[in-house]
């Protein structure tokens, strides 16, 4: 029997469409999902909606809308959205549905039952006007922190949650589990609010009807956050009649969760079902948030980024690769449409691009389209092939710490090694030399094999892009794409027919690109975004080498030069990095002439986002010593290096 893996994201609020915020989770366990598939596991992947609750009904009354049609219409779109993103999901649920409903009453029934659901009074100030409670912190000076009225003491029938008996179990359970809370900083956080000490929760409301009702007293309806985190076991039928999936799948593996919501999952969620004696999930992870520079997504701010624009625009596996990539789980990062045209320009067109299309073109043109089998090997083949077999290894190992971005990194490593291993063995030197053959059909075979294994590893992030490499390599055997076909290269593949396709991504004009998202109709941030690098919560003092590894640099041939208009300082440089031109800016005109940097081969920083300076957009930068008497000479690489190869 294959190991289960239950994986769940939040269950989002649907009182707006969902942002590309709510697609960043969504994406991860979506990938996460299809990597535990991919390895044998048998899988259940929850998503879903929280429709209950004031906010969802003043939302709906703002639309003139009942709040049921608000979240129909709401959760229609969010299906779609996640169909467009191939999200794959095994149930999708709803809070309003009546199998969460008869499932949360009985829930209240069984707590009511353990006596750690009792019935007291709720005292506080009080906001008429706004139906609320306030601490008397929130309401300084004695006025409604919301509508600025006074506010009045004021006690309130309600039913409690009996925290604060379960508050040492629990801290001994995060202390005694390490892998329980993670990033390890967020079970510290929750670790001093518990240290803080807990108090009783309540968890019932009077004031509006938006809910369920306590079967025992329907008057009262159930608090939002414990409707909402039932989901994860009602959709799984927990105190339904069937309840298969619920003996199958509980506890869940993981639950992803945003880290603002990190004390709701990891406090009162396992204490709850401590209270209904049920095992507690075996992990929450709090991710970071995706961040529009510098600040929130908000509506009022008008920096939504909708995903469903996105991939209509560039396809959902450019712009899942982009999101897995770009920011380490865990941290903050900032979105930028330049940081996600330059990601798409360097990792897909250039590096896994090049790598199907120069494969399948040199079996295309060299072997009449029909693979051959390896023949004379060298040391370089060693290489690549231990770097290929030991790749699994390394994608699952980050993968199974969440760590979405290492295991992309590592995969785009080899691809990288792979463009390498192709300037190394020049085929195209060895195909004109007939005593050659063996060498030359040795370095394709290697060249196709890199290639399927890239496209089962990329599938768990990217769904569509394998069966386009498998049809260009002409592969159609399940097993030639599973997992257990990594263990080795295959003896299976060679005398496949291969066809050059088209490109997989062609390049982007990322000036031209950016221009039209910035125009009003494409609904785009206001100005192309200057390049700000990604934040993360904590700064290294060293840097790791999967931090050295983000950097991309190139040697670069410098084609023209010539001097900015109204700068002093400025050159704009035409450069030829190897898959085509472009424009750099660079602030060494004091120094240099344009004339004496043409025909220089410079070191060129060629995955830095784009940055407009005086109307021009730079892509890129090339690398310069300065010292401190105000010297300044360019990086220059030794003898004739071919534009393009790496540097590092
Ligand atoms: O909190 N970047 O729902 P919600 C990354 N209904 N993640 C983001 C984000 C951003 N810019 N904006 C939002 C709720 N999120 C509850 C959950 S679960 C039992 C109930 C994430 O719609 C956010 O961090 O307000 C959170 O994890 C999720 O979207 C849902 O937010």
């Amino acid at each position: 029997m294959p190991d289960t893996f239950y994986i769940t994201t939040p269950i989002y609020y649907p009182s707006d469409y969902l942002h590309i915020g709510h697609s960043y989770c969504t994406v991860a366990a979506d990938a996460l999902a299809r990597f535990k598939k991919l390895t044998g596991h048998d899988v259940f992947f929850l998503t879903g909606l929280d429709e209950h609750g004031q906010k969802i009904a003043e939302k709906a009354a703002q639309h003139g809308k009942d709040p049921q049609s608000h979240v129909d219409a709401i959760a229609a779109r969010t299906t779609e959205l996640w169909r467009m993103m191939d999200v794959d999901y095994d149930d999708f649920i709803r809070t309003t549905e009546p199998r969460h409903e008869r499932a949360v009453q009985k829930i209240y029934e069984r707590l009511l039952a353990t006596g750690d659901l009792y019935k007291s009074e709720y005292e506080g100030l009080y906001c008429t006007p706004c139906e609320a409670f306030w601490t008397p912190t929130q309401a300084k000076d004695g006025l409604c922190p919301d509508c600025g009225r006074p506010v009045h003491p004021e006690k309130e029938e309600s039913y409690f949650l009996r925290l604060s008996k379960y508050q040492d179990w629990l801290i001994e359970y995060i202390g005694a589990h390490p892998d329980f809370i993670q990033p390890r900083a967020r079970a510290n956080e929750m670790l001093s609010f518990l240290r803080g000490g807990l108090n009783d929760l309540c968890v019932s409301r009077t004031s509006f009807s938006w809910g369920i009702k306590l079967p025992f007293d329907p008057k009262h309806i159930a608090y939002v956050w414990i409707d909402a985190l039932s989901n994860y076991i009602t959709a799984l039928g927990y105190a339904s009649d069937d309840d298969r999936l619920y003996r199958k799948y509980w506890p869940a593996n993981v639950h992803l969760v945003g880290k603002e919501i990190v004390r709701f999952h990891a406090v009162y969620w396992p204490i709850m079902l401590k209270m209904l004696d049920i095992p507690i999930p075996r992990q929450i992870f709090g991710h970071g948030w995706l961040i529009i520079d510098g600040r929130k997504m908000s509506k009022s701010l008008g920096n939504i980024i909708d995903p469903a624009e996105l991939c209509a625009r560039y396809g959902s596996d450019a712009v899942r690769h982009f999101l897995m990539r770009e920011v380490p789980f865990g941290a903050d990062g900032n979105y930028t449409h330049a940081a996600l045209l330059t990601r798409m320009n360097a990792d897909l067109s250039n590096d896994l691009g090049n790598l199907v299309s120069r494969a399948t073109a040199m079996i295309a043109q060299y072997f009449g389209g029909i693979l051959p089998a390896p023949d004379i090997k060298t040391e370089l083949e060693d290489a690549l092939e231990a770097s290929l077999l030991a790749l699994p290894g390394e994608v699952e190992t980050a993968m199974d710490s969440l760590q979405f971005s290492s295991a992309l990194a590592s995969i785009w490593r080899v691809i990288g090694e792979c463009n390498k291993y192709i300037d190394q063995t020049t085929p195209w030197l060895l195909a004109k030399d007939p005593s050659k053959r063996g060498r030359l059909a040795t370095v394709l075979y290697y060249l196709a094999e890199a290639a399927r294994f890239a496209a089962i590893l990329i599938s768990p992030f990217m769904p569509r892009t394998p069966k386009r490499i498998y049809d260009q390599l002409g592969i159609t055997e399940p097993d030639l794409m599973d997992w257990a076909s990594l263990k080795s290269l295959s003896d299976r593949t060679a005398g496949h027919t291969v066809t050059k396709g088209e490109a997989l991504f062609p390049r982007i004009d990322i000036k031209k690109e950016l221009a039209e998202l910035a125009a009003p109709a494409a609904k785009a941030e206001p100005e192309p975004v200057p390049a700000e690098p990604l934040r993360q919560d904590t700064q290294p003092a060293t840097i790791t080498i999967d931090d050295f590894a983000k950097i991309k640099l190139v040697a670069a041939k410098t084609l023209a030069a010539e001097r900015v208009p109204k700068s002093d300082k400025l050159l704009k440089l035409t450069l030829d990095d190897g898959a085509g031109e472009r424009t750099v800016l660079s602030g060494i005109a004091q120094w240099y002439a344009p004339e004496d940097v043409v025909g220089k081969t410079v070191a060129l920083l060629a995955n830095l986002a784009p940055r407009k300076m005086r109307g021009v957009v730079s892509e890129g930068m090339i690398l310069a010593a300065s010292d401190d008497k105000g010297g300044l000479k360019l990086v220059t690489l030794d003898g004739d290096m071919p534009a393009g190869s790496e540097i590092g």
